[in-house]
């Protein structure tokens, strides 16, 4: 089957296309025919070498999420399985690949009307949104400021939050077009990547997709009792001394907080993408496709990430 790996970390042009056996699932785990692989930041995060701690490797095959139908199933796997479609969390590996390997536990039926395109830009997204939300103990009527919202990521914490009756949902994003598109998603207020083109006081709750050297700037912009909460890390990592800040702002009470998805149940994480998943379907949440391109393509994929030329999410097809 084709896959593609990562043979140099650094540039998109790293990538290549490879050759391997279809896998073998082995007990508690499935094996996917692929027909999308979501394309995430994570995946250019791994690439560019910006995760080394996590002992990556050349060869390393990437992607994380797919969507298509389960082919065969592992000792102890339930077999009626076998001919349904699927989304499936691979890891932090395996994804780009014509089938794909994933723990039982991390599958999720599909309903029928659900593209495996739509399937893989939600998925792993919206889950990390809807937990990211609740890991800052955002509540109703608060406002919300998305940095980086122009993500997959970005753009479902707008649906998300816009849907549970926040106050107001400012994102900071790169072009006026941007803003325009996200307004149609559910914001209320853009604002430049600094955070300036904003009359406003403050927010309750900064969902942080960026991080880098700019994040210790809006702790200024949260208010009394705030809480900001560090997704990802797209511009990379914040100066070491950023708690400095918020120590600076002692009398405001304020809260950090990194989330990561792999702190949620996966028995959480399935109902709420179950629930997702079927609100997608009745047209509820909207899933922003860039553009969908052959697995092969997936270099070019890598250049329009570096580029900041993708909003929403890119699809592989096998
Ligand atoms: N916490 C978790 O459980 C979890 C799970 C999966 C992924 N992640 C992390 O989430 C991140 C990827 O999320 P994603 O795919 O939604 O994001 P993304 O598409 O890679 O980036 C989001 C947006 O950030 C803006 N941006 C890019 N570079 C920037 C810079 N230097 N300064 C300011 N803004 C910049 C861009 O929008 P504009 O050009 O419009 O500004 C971009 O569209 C990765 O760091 C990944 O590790 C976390």
């Amino acid at each position: 089957m084709k896959a593609v790996a990562i043979q140099t970390f650094g540039r998109p042009e790293g990538l290549a296309v490879i050759d391997l056996p279809i896998p073998v699932p082995e007990a508690g785990q499935v094996l996917v025919a692929v027909e999308a692989i979501g394309v995430g930041g994570v995946d250019a995060v791994i690439r560019r070498g910006a995760v080394s701690a996590y002992g990556f490797r050349e060869g390393h095959i990437l992607g994380s999420e797919v969507a298509g139908t389960v082919t065969s199933v592992g000792d102890d796997v339930d077999p009626s399985w076998v001919g349904r479609r699927v989304w499936a969390f691979t890891g932090l590996s395996g994804g780009y690949a014509e089938h794909a390997i994933a723990p039982v536990e991390k599958i999720v039926p599909l309903p029928p009307n659900l593209s495996a395109t739509d399937a893989v830009t939600l998925g792993s997204s919206g889950m990390v949104a809807h937990f990211a939300l609740a890991h800052a103990h955002f509540a109703p009527g608060e406002s919300v400021l998305v940095r980086g919202a122009a993500g997959g990521i970005g753009i479902m914490i707008v649906q998300l939050a816009a849907r549970a009756d926040a106050g107001a949902v400012a994102v900071t994003t790169s072009s006026a077009d941007r803003g325009d598109r996200l307004l149609k998603l559910g914001a209320t207020r853009v604002l430049d990547r600094s955070g300036d083109g904003d009359a406003h006081e403050g927010y309750d709750v900064i969902i942080d997709i960026v991080a880098g050297a700019a994040m210790p700037s809006f702790f200024d912009k949260l208010n009394p009792n705030g809480r900001l909460v560090a997704v990802g890390i797209v511009a990379g990592q914040p100066p070491e001394d950023f708690g400095a800040k918020m120590l600076a702002a002692f009398r405001k009470s304020l809260s950090f907080a990194t989330f990561s998805a792999d702190t949620v149940p996966g028995p959480d994480q399935r109902a709420v993408q179950i629930d997702q998943f079927a609100a997608a379907e009745r047209g509820e949440l909207q899933m922003v496709v860039h553009e969908v391109l052959p697995l092969e393509e997936a270099v070019l994929a890598h250049r329009k990430m570096d580029d900041g030329a993708v909003f929403g999410r890119i699809a592989l097809t096998p």
